[in-house]
């Protein structure tokens, strides 16, 4: 099984988003089984639900962020996860040094797998409505190229059990 954590600063706008729209591609895809949760560099808004504006704007396109709550990334979640996504090189730049030397997953940044110039998904929070469209129409870039990256992963591991 896959696991996926999308990192973000609050952990209310953008890594939120890459997870309601990861989830729902992976599925249209074929693509199941998946462990998919997102975090925030920052602790903040623990324990919310995910900025309003994010979720209109979201489900709008059809996607659900049902169960989602706000928590600030952990240590152990190195150990939980396979791919560790995030959403800006600062968030990237916050998140290495937390990474165990031994761990042999993946740290990196979402826009890697959009096949675009961009490297990072632009922060949302004090801007207006445009804003969170283009989280979105950059999160769904991202996430068909991070799909097509673990089916062909998964397609070339040899089978367990
Ligand atoms: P996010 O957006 O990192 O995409 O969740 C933000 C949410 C909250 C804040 C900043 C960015 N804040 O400063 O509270």
């Amino acid at each position: 099984m896959t696991s996926v954590l999308f990192v973000c600063l609050g952990n209310i706008c953008r890594s939120p988003s890459a997870q309601a729209v990861f989830e729902k591609l992976a599925a249209e895809a074929g693509l199941t089984g998946l462990d998919v949760d997102s975090a925030g560099t920052g602790g903040w808004h623990k324990g919310e639900p995910p900025d309003r504006r994010s979720r209109a704007a979201g489900e709008s396109r059809g996607y659900r962020f049902d169960g989602q709550t706000a928590r600030k990334i952990e240590r152990s979640d190195f150990a939980r996860f396979d791919y560790v996504i995030a959403m800006s090189s600062k968030n990237l730049a916050e998140i290495s040094p937390k990474a165990p030397k031994n761990w042999g997953g993946h740290l990196g940044l979402f826009m890697d797998f959009a096949g675009s110039p961009d490297t990072d998904v632009p922060d949302p929070y004090y801007g207006g409505e445009q804003g969170f469209e283009t989280v979105l129409d950059m999160v769904e870039s991202a996430s068909r190229g991070l799909i097509a990256h673990i089916i062909e992963v998964e397609r070339n591991q040899p089978s367990s059990g």
